[in-house]
This record gives C-alpha cells, structure tokens and sequence, in this order.
C-alpha cells in the first residue's frame, strides 16, 4: 500500500475521524433528542482496539487523526488512547486533534499538550450563559470558558465552532466573531445538516452561509484565504479584527470533491461518508484474527466503496432529516 489509500473518484483519504463515544454530557438541540438512546456499552471497542485500527490507518497513509464523539472527553480513560495515539506523530501522523465540547478541558488541558495535541476545535454557540443553557439543555458556559482559556495556557491554539442557526445565534455571529479573535482564536460557522431525529424542527433554524455571510459584509471587509487546514472550511480573513473566520457549508457549497476523509465509530464500524449509510464492519474483522492481514484488506475494499458524496437536502415538507444516525455516532 506504498500509495496510500485512494477511492474511486481519486481522492486520497488521509484524515481519520474517530468518534471515540456517542455520549455526551450535553444534548445541543440541534444535535439531539433530550432522551437520545445511546449504543449499549457492551457494543464499544476497547481503547486498545482503536488504538489498532487507528494504528493500522495510520500505517496504511492516514496522516490527521481528529477525536470527537459525542464528547471525546467522557470516554473513560480516553488520556491513555491519546498517549498511545501521540506516539504516531511524527512517524507517520502530521496531527492528532480533537473536537470537543470545552466542558472538561480545564481539567484535560495540559495533558492533551503533553500527548502532543497542539490545535483543538471547541463547540460554542452563544456567549450568553442563559441561551448556552437552553441550547445545550444544561451545560454551564463558565466552565467551557474556563476550558478555553487552560487551553491557551498550556499552548494549545483553537478553534471555536458555531452551528448557524436562525432564530437562535445569528444576530451573535459578530459578537462571536470579536470573542474568537480578541483572544487570538480561530472561527468556524456551520450551516446544519439534516442528520438524526432531534425534538425541534431543524428546517426552521437553517441558516444557508450565503447569506450570513452578505450580512457580515455590511460591517466586516472579508478577504478570501488560501489558508487550509485539509478539513472543509473556506476561511477569510476579517480586515476590522485580523482574525480567522471560516465557512464549512455542506449545504450550499458541498465540498465532497475535495473530500480526504472517512470516519470510524466507537463500535468499529467506518463510514465512508457523512451523509450516506453505506458502511464496513471492522469490529468483526479486528476480532477475528490478530494480523492486520484481513483488516488491511476489508479497509480497502471499503475505501474502494467511498461514495461520491452527500446528498443532504433541508426537507421543506415532510422534515424528515436526510440520514437517519445523528452526527454524534459519526462525530461530524
Ligand atoms: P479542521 O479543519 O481540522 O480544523 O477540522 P474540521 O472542521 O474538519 O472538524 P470539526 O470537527 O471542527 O468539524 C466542523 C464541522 O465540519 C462539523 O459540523 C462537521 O460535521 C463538519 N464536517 C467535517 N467533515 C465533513 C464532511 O466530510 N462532510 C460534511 N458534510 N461535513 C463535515
Ligand atoms: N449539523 C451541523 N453541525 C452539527 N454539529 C452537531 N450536530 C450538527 C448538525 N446537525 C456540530 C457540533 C460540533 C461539530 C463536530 O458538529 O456543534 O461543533
Ligand atoms: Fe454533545 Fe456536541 Fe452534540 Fe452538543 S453538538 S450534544 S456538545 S456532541
């Protein structure tokens, strides 16, 4: 496999998210149902388990490793698959991040450093502690906050991401945009895609890019960046704060052409693609033999299955989303 792994359409995977749980200790709205049922415990991969597989990915060219969920964090013992992950980096792996919600990060903060963390991307969709309240049905704003900031100390840099939503967060945008930058931080907004039965309606709340970004450009100069980071967004750069903004719209501006990456489960199964349901059981495989032999093999085959791309669409009429599983058992 001396050319990596490359899909039908020649795109070369070489971003490896793995959603390490499904729980979490918030249920954003947007997200999820406030009594979402979680994949039984009995169903999850040991932490050595998917240190192997992503062990066997990394070997196989994977080359960024990002950790989400759910919340990465709430993993028991997640800090020793982080160890084990670390010692890829530089041999083999250019980055190993992770996506969290910010809640325990000022207890994880200087460990995730020392794992050899260097970027992270923390969830944040209002500065308002009342409306953190609602959105995330119970989180307390001043502990993500608090996250943010022993993350900046212990060197790692950030970047917060925003989930666009209508009538919820989009007169804060600015104010958002002013809170990342002051503080020598990234920002990505996100418009949400239609993925898993939550409680409120989510067609009402879309809010296509297009046109929070015209908003913005009444009081902020954007100046297109080459700036990529080998995740989807397109960033600018904001003239009034020097910052960072980008935009990740799967829904306006689908980005699959460019597409690098596939995405793992805490239960061993690797979906090719976000927005589609086709996917390869690796757990099966993993546990059927201690050589990679077979792993390899059923990794390509479903790279070789790697579909084109999503085909989200906002469903005006029936409001049903477009994939069934939420974007929690996939991590996004
Ligand atoms: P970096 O670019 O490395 O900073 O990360 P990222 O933006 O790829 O990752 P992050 O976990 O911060 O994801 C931000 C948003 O992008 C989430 O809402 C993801 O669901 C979305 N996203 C990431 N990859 C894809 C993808 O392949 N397809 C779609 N439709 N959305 C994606
Ligand atoms: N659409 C878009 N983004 C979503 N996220 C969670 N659910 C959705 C959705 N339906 C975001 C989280 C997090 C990122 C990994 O995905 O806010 O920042
Ligand atoms: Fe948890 Fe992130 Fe989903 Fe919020 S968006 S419920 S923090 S996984």
């Amino acid at each position: 496999t001396g050319d990596g792994l490359v899909d039908p359409f020649g795109r070369s995977i070489t971003y490896l998210r793995v959603s390490v749980t499904d729980r979490c200790d918030f249920r954003c709205t947007y997200c999820m149902a406030e009594n979402m049922q979680f994949l039984p415990r009995t169903d999850l991969l040991s932490l050595d388990e998917l240190d192997r597989l992503c062990s066997a990915f990394i070997a196989m060219g994977v080359r960024k490793l990002r950790l989400t969920g759910g919340e990465p964090l709430v993993r028991k013992n997640i800090m020793h698959l982080v160890r084990q992950l670390g010692r890829h980096i530089g041999q083999g792996l250019d980055e190993l991040t992770i996506t969290t919600n910010g809640s325990q990060l000022s207890r994880y903060a200087e460990e995730l450093y020392d794992c050899g963390i260097r970027r992270i991307n923390v969830s944040l969709d209002t500065l308002d502690p009342e409306k953190f309240r609602k959105v995330t049905r119970w989180g307390d704003l001043s502990k993500v906050l608090h996250g943010l900031d022993a993350a900046r100390d212990a060197g790692i840099s950030i970047k917060l991401n925003t989930v666009a939503l209508n009538a919820f967060n989009k007169v804060e945008i600015p104010a958002l945009i002013r809170f990342a930058h002051g503080r020598g931080m990234d920002l990505t907004v996100i418009e949400t895609m239609p993925m898993g039965e939550i409680d409120e309606d989510r067609t009402d709340q879309y809010l296509p890019l297009s046109e929070l970004r015209a908003d913005l450009e009444r009081q902020f100069t954007l100046i297109d960046l080459a700036y990529r980071t080998g995740g989807p967004a397109r960033y600018v750069e904001v003239t009034e704060t020097g910052g960072r903004l980008g935009f990740i719209t799967p829904m306006t501006h689908n980005f699959c052409e460019s597409c690098n990456r596939v995405r793992l489960t805490c239960t061993g199964t690797l979906y090719m693609c976000l927005g589609q349901n086709d996917a390869a059981d690796l757990r099966s495989v993993l546990r059927s033999s201690d050589s990679n032999y077979n792993l390899r093999a059923a990794i390509e085959d479903a790279i070789g299955r790697k579909p084109k791309g999503h085909d989200f669409v906002i469903d005006r009429i029936h409001r049903r989303p477009s994939v069934a599983r939420h974007m929690s058992v996939t991590g996004g």
